[in-house]
């Protein structure tokens, strides 16, 4: 007991790190004043991760924000409270409201599913109704929600059994008759997921809205309520009926745009208004009071009851990404082969180049019977393999133009169609019929510009396109 008490106290902190804690009589969860060489702080000792460096600590501090301190450079520090670490945040009966429409939740993790509660001091999943309830009270506005943890894992770690996985999980919530379905994932590949959900569920009856969020509820810049409470409303009461993903447009904790799968992707590390629709508008923007479509060409809500989805949760991982840099060997190509891969999507420069050195490399590939197709490093435009003789000569080695599809959304679709069919010609068709958006005619010649651009010009665009 003596033992668990103590790795509790010293939770993450190793060698000096915790001789240090010891020394001066302090430990996890302990509110410290430090005096180092480079000033004084206040704060609350937060636990390390396992694999975490054993010379820092780490001071969550009164506004919210975590500082690093290197052991070697506290000259001093004491105790000035201590909290007591619960490891359950209090759990809310959720209302059940006859009026309102059903919601599902779905989590598989990221940081939206976790929250850091520095006044009890644990990590924990905010995830049934209960204690979303506790968190998100406004929840209980909008739906009945009722909740389900797929998974717990960091987006990363997402892949084709996941992508199954969800996609089975939002069939048999539809076939129940939900109203709407929200999905709780990390931020990092969310897209690559969604694109996975759109090809493997078309056509849902009702909204299937993922949501994740840049920060962790317990600081005070958190997008994790917003975006939640904004995906609920979608979901609940939206009439796009088509997976999407919910996050900050602008930078500020004003609204929320709802992007279609195929066209979304994540562009910055760190802001919360990170993801943008490329090559496209987004679907509609998402505030607590409204939902404003931007544009009318989307899959509406079926009335209840009804239902004409096309489920195919299928995945070949035998797929993969290869994004081209100048002075690229063979090798990579050939090694891909070599180890048993059935499809390549080549992210190319400009409009869907390779050096020549790879080229024997293609035509090996092709030979072996791998599919491949390219796209564009530029996320922007089309792949356009006629304009060059270099690009003509690609194509003639075997090597198909897959349009305006994003690299990653094509990766997906290619481990998609190669979960239902070999034949080359058959998953060139399933590859270049556009199935959820992702491949379209022309690209909106103001996209470029204003969703680069950030607040100034999304709220001038969003101000015009509501007139
Ligand atoms: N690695 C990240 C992920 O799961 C955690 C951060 C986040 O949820 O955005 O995508």
């Amino acid at each position: 007991m003596a033992t668990d008490n103590n790795q509790e106290r010293f939770r993450g902190y190793r060698g000096v790190g915790r001789a240090t804690l010891e020394r001066f009589e302090v430990g996890v969860w302990s509110e410290v004043v430090v005096h180092t060489a480079d000033g004084e702080y206040q704060g609350l000792i937060l636990p390390r991760s396992e694999t975490a460096d054993e010379r820092h600590m780490v001071l969550k501090m009164a506004s919210g924000y975590n500082v690093g301190l290197a052991f070697e450079r506290i000259e001093e520090m004491h105790e000035v409270n201590r909290r007591e670490a619960h490891y359950k945040i209090p759990e809310k009966e959720f209302p059940y409201d006859p009026g309102k429409p059903s919601v599902k939740l779905f989590g598989t993790g990221g940081t939206i599913a976790s929250r850091l509660d520095y006044r009890t001091g644990a990590v924990i999943p905010a995830f049934s109704p209960g204690e979303l309830y506790g968190s998100v009270p406004e929840l209980a506005d909008v739906c009945n929600l009722q909740t389900e943890k797929l998974y717990g894992i960091f987006s990363e770690n997402m892949g084709p059994e996941q992508y199954i996985g969800v996609a089975k999980a939002c069939a048999a919530e539809i076939e129940k008759g939900v109203d709407g379905i929200i999905i709780g994932h990390g931020t990092d590949t969310m897209h690559h997921t969604a694109a996975a959900l759109a090809f493997m569920l078309q056509r849902p009856p009702v909204p299937i809205v993922m949501v994740g969020s840049q920060r962790s509820s317990d600081r005070p810049s958190s997008d994790a309520a917003l975006n939640l409470i904004h995906a609920a409303k979608a979901a609940a009461e939206g009439d796009i009926a088509e997976v999407m993903v919910c996050m900050f447009g602008p930078t500020s904790d004003e609204y929320d745009l709802l992007h279609r799968a195929t066209r979304v992707r994540k562009m910055h590390s760190s802001y919360r208004s990170t993801f943008r629709s490329l090559g496209e508008r987004p679907l509609a923007m998402v505030s607590s009071e409204e939902i404003v479509p931007l544009r009318h060409d989307y899959h509406r809500r079926e009335p209840k009851g009804r239902s004409e989805m096309k489920a195919a949760p299928v995945f070949d991982g035998r797929v993969s990404i290869v994004y081209y840099y100048p002075g690229m060997r063979p090798d990579i190509i050939d090694s891909l082969v070599a180890s048993g891969y059935k499809g390549i999507v080549i992210a190319g420069t400009g409009l869907g180049h390779v050096n020549k050195p790879v080229y024997p490399a293609l035509a090996r590939a092709a030979k072996a019977g791998v599919h491949m197709y390219m796209t564009v490093q530029t996320l922007w435009g089309y792949t356009q393999m006629y304009v060059y003789e270099t690009g003509r000569e690609i194509m003639e080695l075997g090597v198909i133009p897959a349009a305006n599809m994003l690299p990653e959304v094509a990766y997906v679709k290619l481990g998609w169609a190669l979960g239902q069919t070999h034949d080359p010609e058959k998953v060139k068709e399933i590859m270049l019929t556009p199935i959820a958006g992702e491949i379209t005619e022309r690209e909106p010649p103001d996209g470029y510009l204003v969703y680069q651009g950030g607040l100034p010009e999304i709220v001038e665009f969003t101000r015009r396109v509501r007139k």
